[in-house]
């Protein structure tokens, strides 16, 4: 499995980065308060999928922000930037949230799915939620991928 190592000292709180791995994106995300806050606040039995669709925990464990965040306090969020049901580039920021009754971390354009600020399907066709690939950080300001 090829590795790279994402240098994420530029990324501010409240925006997120897109890199390439496998030839897909990855969105690197800088959570706010209130997103961390939102998506915390979740129960996991009202969610489409209740299954975390985390590479680096084994078995099917909930759905919990806390098992898709890369840290304790869960500001950084990193997964696939691939949309579940067809395979589109969701797009994030919090611009297109209000709109949609406040889910909103990620909207797919192609047939409507919204995820929320932990990349969980919410809405529309996509059946699961968003992978988090394998990653780790090497150091404060490096994340791992692969
Ligand atoms: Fe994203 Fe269909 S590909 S909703």
């Amino acid at each position: 499995l090829s590795s790279i190592r994402v240098d994420i000292s530029g990324v501010a709180e409240g925006s997120q980065i897109t890199v390439k791995w496998l030839g897909k994106p990855v969105f690197i995300r800088r959570r706010t308060p209130a997103e961390i806050e939102d998506a915390r606040s979740v129960d996991v039995a009202d969610l489409p999928d209740g299954i975390a669709r985390n590479n680096n925990l084994s078995g099917d464990v909930p759905a919990t922000d806390e098992n898709r965040a890369m840290d304790e306090a869960g500001e950084w969020l990193v997964q696939m930037g691939v949309c579940t049901h067809l395979g589109c580039v969701p797009m994030g920021n919090a611009g297109d949230y209000a709109v949609e009754g406040g889910i909103g971390g990620w909207f797919c354009p192609c047939h409507g799915s919204h995820y929320d600020t932990s990349g969980r399907i919410r809405k529309g066709p996509a059946p699961e939620n968003l992978p988090v690939p394998v990653a780790e950080f090497v150091d404060e300001s490096t994340i791992k991928l692969g």
